[in-house]
């Protein structure tokens, strides 16, 4: 990609299925806005929501390092070519971040942080924050109904990390 993101192999030629899979149906082009990170990177991130919204709005947003998705490389933030809304939460209203809700489960990649889970996940709202757990995992997460990861593995909510 033009700003040379990275991403698990595995979870980057699930990416380019999607991404074609999107184009197709009309929902618009796919365009990566984070990727993998570093654990100093994460740290960046981190630093500057937290200054930016506060320690608990901020820690609402962005993962304490250590402790994020995006540094396993299974992890990205998604968002489309000429629709706006990157990295907010009107994603959710744009056709790609629609569709990508509705279609991401096919290739693997689940919504994270869905609305109203902020008390399980420790996360707000995050149309944009989707992650890679292969299409067995995926399909089951669909099938199922759930909401976080956390319902889907019967583990306590984790609100505080
Ligand atoms: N935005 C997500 C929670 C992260 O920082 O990993
Ligand atoms: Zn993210």
């Amino acid at each position: 990609n033009p700003n040379r993101l990275q991403l698990a192999k595995v979870a980057a030629k699930a990416i380019k299925l999607m991404a074609s899979a999107m184009k197709a149906a009309g929902a618009g082009t796919l365009a990566l806005a984070s990727t993998y990170r570093s654990y100093n990177t994460q740290v960046a991130v981190h630093n500057k929501d937290v200054a930016a919204l506060g320690l608990v709005a901020g820690e609402n947003l962005a993962a304490r390092p250590g402790y994020s998705e995006h540094q396993t490389g299974l992890a990205a933030d998604l968002a489309a070519v000429g629709q706006g809304c990157s990295i907010q939460v009107c994603f959710a209203t744009t056709k790609a971040g629609k569709w990508l809700a509705v279609n991401s489960w096919q290739y693997g990649w689940i919504l994270r942080y869905e609305d109203w889970q902020t008390s399980v996940t420790g996360y707000q709202f995050e149309p944009w924050h989707f992650r890679f757990v292969g299409v067995e995992l995926a399909t089951d997460y669909k099938s199922r109904g759930v909401k976080s990861l956390e319902a889907f593995w019967n583990l306590p909510p984790a609100p505080n990390y």
